[in-house]
């Protein structure tokens, strides 16, 4: 079973010239999280920013910063972010060799720790590490750029995943392509949390960016696994065994 659905929109795709502005403004049109997109121009081919910015950023917002550090190494970097005020921090499982250690850290700086997989990783990466996470991260897209097309086979990943998690309070993270076209198959298989960027940031008002979130969150809900007393339910209109995941 999964938790409420979480809509975190990726600030890579706002106006970095009005940040502030843009951050105040998915706050006010409903975004739970507020997902930040770390590049380091060697994990990924790309640069973004930095823990300045999550530092200047983090009066803004009261919603829970959801940093994604694609960066190697991390762990040099883990108490800049943590002191500039990030909630939850989530390395890549491929940035370094001792992925342990790095969410032992995290958690040791009393932050919660998340951990990413880019599209070509197995989900067994993460097997031995369950217990130490609080969020995984499933790349939809190989990361380092927003507006990227949504990759179908990562919906297995995601599956698999899921099922891996169990009862484990662990949020199912999906990152990249995500839109309301699609929305409803990943929470389907088994997400609960999605980040969107371009989704959500099309449009320039506020007004804009809430029916972009609210377009998400209906159609994440409408797919998502259906809880516990939903099958209950129809099980017992139908006479059929009730499926729980
Ligand atoms: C990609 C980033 C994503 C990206 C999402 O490397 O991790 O968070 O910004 O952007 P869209 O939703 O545009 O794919
Ligand atoms: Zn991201």
């Amino acid at each position: 079973m999964t938790g409420e659905i979480i809509v975190a929109p990726s600030i890579l795709a706002a106006d970095f010239a009005r940040l502030g502005e843009e951050i105040a403004g998915i706050d006010a049109a409903g975004a739970d999280w507020i997902h930040c997109d770390v590049m380091d121009e060697h994990f990924v081919p790309n640069i973004s920013f930095g823990a300045d910015v999550i530092k200047a950023i983090r009066p803004v917002t009261a919603k829970t910063l959801d940093v994604h550090l694609m960066i190697a190494p991390a762990d040099p970097y883990l108490e800049a972010f943590a002191k500039a005020g990030a909630d939850i921090i989530t390395v890549h499982a491929e940035a370094g060799a001792h992925l342990d250690r790095s969410l032992q850290a995290i958690r040791a700086l009393g932050k919660q720790a998340g951990v990413s997989l880019c599209p070509a990783t197995p989900e067994g990466a993460i097997e031995y590490v369950l217990d130490r996470i609080d969020l995984v991260l499933v790349m939809t897209v190989n990361p380092g750029f927003g507006g990227q097309s949504f990759l179908q086979s990562q919906l297995e990943k995601i599956r698999r995943i899921r099922a891996m998690i169990g009862g484990r309070p662990i949020r199912l993270e999906v990152d990249g392509g995500v839109t309301r076209d699609n929305a409803a198959a990943v929470a389907a298989a088994g997400a609960d949390t999605l980040v969107a960027g371009s989704a959500v940031f099309r449009g320039k008002s506020s007004a804009d960016y809430a029916a972009n979130i609210a377009a998400i969150r209906v159609a994440a809900e409408a797919g998502r696994v259906p809880k516990l007393q939903d099958n209950s339910a129809q099980s017992m209109r139908t006479g059929e065994a009730a499926r729980v995941r």
